[in-house]
């Protein structure tokens, strides 16, 4: 009999391989091998570097292992998916009943069909494979044609098995302020796992984004790296089970813990995709697959545009918006060249409630006539006569116990009925309720309202400032209450799709008190995200270069701030501030009349700098080199254009001490055939040209030996075009 675990004996496998209908799901340098045949489950067999032949498919056959494990009829181990039919039981036994391929764009889709051998229960297992970046979504969509309701208990995206080596991990966490911290560490026996279940924002306390390292401790450009990244904006788990010395398994999906899901007779749910990379260039490779993916492929929404430079007004006033002191940041913004200007929170209000603090008002989406006397769009017409885009802040999905919004409907928040609510943000948020069609129905009443009171705003900066305290909806049936956080994101995703119909070129930055709803799946309705609501430079450096580990500099907003930094008292040059925030979307966030004329010049040439840049830096490939968490005290990295004709390299110093190593400064991606012709940029005033301005170097020697650099302070910086003569 042939058991669905496992097989240990090396040959067993190679011998069903023989009769099995192999299938490649393959990318121009990775193969995910699948066995299917009908009347068996769809077995796992493969994933790494590409097979180019039968003998590889056949040499590649170390695993025979179900592919998406239902439990309690064969399988051991952990289980993707456990159910319970309407007769109580809860074994589930699938067995491939069709699988077809189809072209998708530039990706084929393959989707393999299983179906309980008792139950009309259909499990449909999917990949998608591109043709131009090494990244393969899986997921499944769980359809039930039974007469009665069933429920699923787990429902993950997808299980693998991983060859176990050298094997390390890195993985995400921290804090508001702190988003993104990076550990690497081995992958020792036992389970690791990232776990969020900080429902609405699931990216602060852990990020929904792993890789492994295979051939031990991931190096940034060589080596080989997997990435698994869950495209889901809600609770989620990805764990790492490693019981013996042979193999993990990977699994990723929605985290069941509170969220058993009901399916109605014809329903289907179809769980979030998991991203999967293969890259035999390190880390830096399974970035730049993320990136690549991430712009050509929808997974950033319009990923190929670059990003204006704006000013925000919110680190310059906070809540004191006027109609004076907007014109007047305005003004400031139009001398230094941005683009953009966004008004931040604090500019609405109700008859009964403003928002003179954070405490009150969200819902009553009016202008606050107070401070506004003549409305937003005389303010989007100052902006336009300035030649600046509009744009303006809201926090949809939220409302306060102190606003009109909650007098009326008091039932269209996240608490069950029984309970009074527990509030959040100023003593007084809470979370409007997005499983409620008519919530979905406000929210995108609010980002209409807006397009038609001024059609010309360009932006909308969309923020989420809570967590879940407080578990139930007055929406949801008492047999669905399990369904929240599910049906929320479901209900989020689906207004935003709205949205998205009707104004696909709005700019809609995903901002919550910073990064903590930085993930894939949300980023196809959101154009790019704020990284972090600490604006500290030198901490920036660790938050960006964790970010950038899965997501595209356009999607990164970075904004240089006021020195003493705001939320750590730090004093920083601002020379500093703005090579830090030249990694990505730059933009400003603070008063521009608080800088001194030469500060101005300063901030004005760097602007004109990275306009010209912008193409490079915005959507070229990114190369890490000398990382923070190094702990050397030095950071580096380049931007890099595809074609190899120019790059920016990027290094700071950001610890002072006496025997400090200074490094040579290499350079990464370049054409080592190439010469490049090296500037140096954002000088201070009177700088002396280094050594190398100017002269040309062959892009092997700035790979190979590197520069010097001379950065004799704390907190000094350089920022070098390389151009290909
Ligand atoms: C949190 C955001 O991260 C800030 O940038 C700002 O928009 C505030 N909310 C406004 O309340």
């Amino acid at each position: 009999m042939i058991t669905r675990v496992l097989l240990t004996a090396a040959c067993a496998a190679l011998c069903m391989a023989a009769q099995a209908k192999d299938v490649a799901v393959s990318t121009p340098a990775s193969t995910l091998l699948l066995s299917a045949n009908e009347g068996r489950p769809l077995t796992f067999r493969y994933y790494g570097s590409r097979l180019a032949s039968n003998a590889d498919a056949v040499q590649a056959g170390a695993f025979w292992q179900d592919a998406y494990p239902a439990f309690g009829n064969g399988n051991i181990g952990d289980a993707a998916l456990i159910v319970r039919y309407p007769d109580g039981n809860m074994s589930a036994d699938l067995a491939l009943t069709a699988d077809k391929q189809e072209r998708d764009g530039n990706a084929t889709v393959f989707t393999f069909t299983m179906k309980d051998k008792l139950y009309p229960l259909y499990v449909d297992v999917c990949y998608k494979a591109w043709d131009d970046c090494d990244i393969i979504e899986t997921w499944t969509n769980i359809r039930w044609q039974g007469k009665k309701p069933m429920k699923l208990l787990r429902y993950l995206s997808a299980s693998l098995p991983v060859r176990r080596g050298d094997t390390w991990w890195l993985h995400q966490h921290g804090s508001w302020g702190a988003e993104a911290e990076t550990t690497i560490e081995p992958v020792t026996e036992g389970i690791k796992e990232v776990r969020d279940v900080n429902f609405p924002k699931n990216a602060v306390l852990n990020r929904p984004n792993i890789m492994l390292g295979l051939d031990g401790r991931p190096q940034e450009n060589s080596g080989t790296v997997v990435g698994a990244v869950l495209c889901w904006a809600g609770n989620f788990r990805i764990t790492v089970d490693t019981p013996d010395k042979r193999r993990h398994l990977l699994q990723a999906g929605i985290c069941e813990d509170a969220a058993e899901y009901n399916l109605a007779p014809g329903a289907t749910l179809a769980t979030p995709h998991l991203a999967l990379a293969y890259s035999r260039e390190g880390m830096g490779g399974v970035s730049r697959a993320y990136h690549r993916w991430a712009r050509a492929h929808g997974a950033l929404h319009n990923g190929m545009a670059m990003r204006d430079i704006l000013l925000n007004s919110w680190e310059g006033v906070y809540l004191n918006v006027s109609q004076k002191g907007m014109e007047t940041m305005m003004d400031g913004e139009k001398e230094f060249g941005g683009e953009l200007f966004v008004m931040d929170d604090g500019w609405f209000a109700s008859a009964k409630y403003n928002r003179n603090r954070d405490n009150a008002a969200l819902g009553d989406w009016t202008t606050d006539k107070a401070k506004l006397p003549q409305g937003v769009p005389a303010l989007q017409a100052a902006a336009e006569q300035r030649g600046l885009k509009w744009g303006i802040w809201i926090e949809p999905e939220m409302t306060n116990t102190t606003s009109e919004l909650y007098e009326k409907h008091p039932d269209w928040i996240v608490c069950h009925p029984t309970r009074e609510p527990i509030k959040g943000r100023g003593g007084t948020q809470v979370i409007l309720d997005m499983s409620n069609p008519r919530v979905q129905d406000f929210v995108f009443s609010v980002v209409d309202n807006i397009m038609t009171e001024t059609p010309k705003t360009h932006y909308i900066k969309w923020d989420c400032n809570a967590e879940m305290r407080n578990f139930g909806s007055h929406y949801l049936t008492a047999d669905r209450q399990s369904h929240l956080t599910v049906d929320y994101h479901l209900g989020l995703i689906k207004t935003m799709e709205r949205i998205r119909a009707k104004y696909p070129k709005l700019v809609i930055q995903d901002c919550a008190s910073g990064g903590g709803r930085v993930n894939y799946g949300l980023l196809p309705y959101f154009d790019e995200f704020w990284v972090s609501d600490n604006t500290d430079a030198e901490q920036r450096l660790f938050i960006q270069w964790g970010t950038g580990l899965f997501f595209p500099s356009n999607a990164m907003a970075q904004h240089v701030s006021a020195s003493p930094n705001h939320q750590t008292g730090r004093a920083l040059p601002l020379k500093f501030r703005f090579d830090v925030a030249f990694t990505g979307r730059l933009g400003m966030e603070m008063k521009p009349s608080d800088l001194s004329p030469q500060e101005l010049q300063f901030a004005k040439e760097a602007v004109a700098t990275y306009k010209r840049l912008r193409p490079t830096i915005q959507l070229g490939d990114l190369y890490r080199v000398l990382s923070p968490y190094d702990n050397k005290g030095y950071c580096s990295q380049l931007a890099v254009e595809q074609d190899k004709s120019h790059a920016v390299f990027f290094a700071y110093k950001f610890r002072q001490y006496i025997n400090m190593m200074t490094p040579r400064f290499r350079f990464a991606g370049l054409d080592p055939a190439k010469t490049y012709r090296l500037a140096e940029l954002n000088k201070p005033a009177g700088a002396k040209p280094a050594s190398w301005e100017g002269k040309a170097f062959s892009g092997r020697f700035l790979m190979d030996e590197g520069i010097e650099l001379s950065l004799p302070g704390v907190w000094d910086s350089k920022v070098i075009e390389a151009t290909a003569n």
